[in-house]
């Protein structure tokens, strides 16, 4: 309101000075020599069609062109935040500090957003520390204090499966908010060449003990840590030389077969009653002696 009035009041000096200086060049009286009637030691050419409108508000190019780094957050990680500056700004270009009102004419999340997570998480820009890239996550301390909040299954994984990833702080591995780890920051990989992306399938992260895996596991990565029966497969002379470590060894760490689950009983009824360990005669599966047949089916 005062600042259309005073542009009205500057207008109305300015029609009157532009009329004295047109009576002032008729009459051939030039400024300087007129008598009391020199007003200014310039002469300004008058551009009144540019007052003829009313000024349209700024769009949010335009306060870019004096904002840029703020413009450029809110284009590549505005997200839905990425409507006019004004939208949010109701006041601007305001700030005084004498008055020290800075905080008073700042947006307001309060003003657009009901407690989006629950009435415990309050401090919003602790988190959302940039108001025009509000995906953009800090790092904070409030954070770290917060995960459980939003992520109860995890809690609920590290829990139930304690291993000592249930003791590394959730940070320490998600160094910023959505970050996922690479195993190897942390860990050498069992066998020369094992590719990070089969890491995971055998240790869930949050539950790393609970080793599942599938049929395509090379027998080397077992003989990493089994290096005898490793060794004694490699050197078996029967037809189990071929056979890998997860086709018996199959889906879960440390799942021990039964033989007739692959073979039923393949001798005569009166053997295996008497014999009911299979390895009794075979000796050692991982490395089983060639023998001559007893008896068939
Ligand atoms: C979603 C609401 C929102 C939108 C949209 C928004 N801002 Fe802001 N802006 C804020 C808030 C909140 C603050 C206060 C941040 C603080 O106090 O740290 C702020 C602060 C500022 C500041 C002062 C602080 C600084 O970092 O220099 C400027 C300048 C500013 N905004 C310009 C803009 C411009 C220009 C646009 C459009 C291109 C824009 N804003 C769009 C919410 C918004
Ligand atoms: C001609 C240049 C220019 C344009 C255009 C401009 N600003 Fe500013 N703005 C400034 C300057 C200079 C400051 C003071 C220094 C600073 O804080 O960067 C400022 C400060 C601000 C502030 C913080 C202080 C305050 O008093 O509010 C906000 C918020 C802001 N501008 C928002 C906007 C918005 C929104 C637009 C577009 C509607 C805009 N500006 C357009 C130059 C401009
Ligand atoms: C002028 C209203 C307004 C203000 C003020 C405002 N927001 Fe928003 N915010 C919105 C709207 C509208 C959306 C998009 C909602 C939708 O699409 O459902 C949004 C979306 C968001 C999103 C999701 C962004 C995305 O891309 O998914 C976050 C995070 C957010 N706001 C945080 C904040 C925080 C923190 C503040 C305070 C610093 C704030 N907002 C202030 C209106 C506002
Ligand atoms: C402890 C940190 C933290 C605090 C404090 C916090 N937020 Fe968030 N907020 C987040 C995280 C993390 C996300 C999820 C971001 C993602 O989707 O990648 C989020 C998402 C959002 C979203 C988008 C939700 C959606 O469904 O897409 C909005 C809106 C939002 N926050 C607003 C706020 C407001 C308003 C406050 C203050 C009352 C606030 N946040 C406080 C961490 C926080
Ligand atoms: C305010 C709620 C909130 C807080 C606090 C929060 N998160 Fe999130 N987080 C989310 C939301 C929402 C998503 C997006 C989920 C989605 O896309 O399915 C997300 C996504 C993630 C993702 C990426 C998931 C993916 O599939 O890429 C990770 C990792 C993550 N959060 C870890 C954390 C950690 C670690 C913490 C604590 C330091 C934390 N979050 C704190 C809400 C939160
Ligand atoms: C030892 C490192 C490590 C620790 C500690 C860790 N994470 Fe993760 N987290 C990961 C990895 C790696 C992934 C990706 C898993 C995948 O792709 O299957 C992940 C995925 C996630 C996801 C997205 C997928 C999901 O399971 O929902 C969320 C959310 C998450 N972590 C939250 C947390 C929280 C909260 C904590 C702390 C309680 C935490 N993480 C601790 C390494 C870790
Ligand atoms: C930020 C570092 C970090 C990252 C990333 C990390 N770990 Fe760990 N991990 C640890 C620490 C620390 C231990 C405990 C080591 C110790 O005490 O010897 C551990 C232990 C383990 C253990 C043994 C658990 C136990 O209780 O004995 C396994 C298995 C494991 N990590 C697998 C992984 C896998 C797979 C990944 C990738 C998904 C991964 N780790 C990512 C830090 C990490
Ligand atoms: C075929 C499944 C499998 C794959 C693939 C695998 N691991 Fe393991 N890992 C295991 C088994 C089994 C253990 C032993 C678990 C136990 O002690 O019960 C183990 C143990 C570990 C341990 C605990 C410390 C140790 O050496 O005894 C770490 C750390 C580990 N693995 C990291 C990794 C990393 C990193 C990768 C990806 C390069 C990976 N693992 C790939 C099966 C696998
Ligand atoms: C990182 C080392 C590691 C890797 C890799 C590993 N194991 Fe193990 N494995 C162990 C440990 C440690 C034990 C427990 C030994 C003990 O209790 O004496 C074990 C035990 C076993 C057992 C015996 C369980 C019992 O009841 O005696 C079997 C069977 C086994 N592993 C098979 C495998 C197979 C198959 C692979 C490959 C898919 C594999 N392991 C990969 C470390 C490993
Ligand atoms: C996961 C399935 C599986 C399990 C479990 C299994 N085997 Fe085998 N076995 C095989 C396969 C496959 C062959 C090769 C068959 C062929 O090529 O004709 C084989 C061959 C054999 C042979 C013949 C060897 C030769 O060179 O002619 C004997 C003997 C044998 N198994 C004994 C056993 C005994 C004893 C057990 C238990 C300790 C056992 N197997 C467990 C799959 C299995
Ligand atoms: C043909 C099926 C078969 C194959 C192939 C096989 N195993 Fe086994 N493994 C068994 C059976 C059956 C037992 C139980 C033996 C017993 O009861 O004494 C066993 C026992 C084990 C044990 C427990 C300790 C021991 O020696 O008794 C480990 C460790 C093991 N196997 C690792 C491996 C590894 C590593 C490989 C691949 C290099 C492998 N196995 C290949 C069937 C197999
Ligand atoms: C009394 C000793 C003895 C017992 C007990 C025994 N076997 Fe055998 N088995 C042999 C002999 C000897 C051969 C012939 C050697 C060969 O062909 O390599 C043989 C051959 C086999 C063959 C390969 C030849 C064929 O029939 O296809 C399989 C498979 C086999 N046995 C599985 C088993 C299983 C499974 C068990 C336990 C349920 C078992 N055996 C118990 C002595 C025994």
């Amino acid at each position: 309101m005062r600042g259309i009035m005073q542009r009205s009041r500057r207008n109305m000096v300015k029609t009157i000075m532009a009329g004295v200086m047109l009576a002032m060049a008729f009459t051939g009286v030039s400024l300087a020599a007129s008598q009391g009637g020199k007003i200014a030691t310039v002469t300004i050419p008058q551009t009144p069609t540019q007052y003829a409108s009313e000024p349209q508000p700024l769009t949010a190019n335009q306060c870019g062109q004096c904002h840029p780094g703020l413009f450029r957050n809110l284009r590549d990680d505005g997200g839905r935040h990425r409507f006019a500056c004004q939208n949010c700004h109701n006041t601007f270009h305001a700030y005084n500090p004498r008055k020290g009102n800075w905080d008073a004419i700042m947006p307001k999340c309060a003003s657009c957003h009901e407690a989006p997570h629950g009435p415990k998480i309050t401090n919003c820009n602790a988190c959302h520390a940039n108001p025009h890239a509000p995906k953009k996550i800090d790092a904070s301390a409030q954070l770290a204090t917060a995960c459980f909040d939003c992520h109860g299954s995890v809690r609920d994984q590290l829990v139930k499966n304690p291993s000592k990833h249930s003791k590394v702080p959730c940070m320490n591995c998600h160094t910023s908010h959505g970050a996922i780890p690479s195993c190897f920051s942390c860990h050498k990989p069992h066998v020369e060449g094992q590719a990070l992306t089969t890491c995971i399938p055998c240790h869930p992260a949050h539950q790393p003990l609970r080793v599942t895996y599938g049929k395509d596991v090379p027998s080397r990565t077992c003989g990493s840590c089994h290096a005898k029966e490793f060794n004694a497969v490699s050197k078996d002379s029967s037809k189990h030389k071929k056979v890998a470590c997860v086709t018996c060894h199959k889906d879960r760490h440390r799942f021990i077969p039964q033989c007739s689950g692959c073979h039923g009983k393949p001798h005569q009824k009166l053997i295996h009653e008497k014999f009911p360990q299979c390895l009794t005669c075979h000796i050692d599966v991982h490395d089983m002696p060639v023998m001559p047949s007893p008896s068939k089916k």
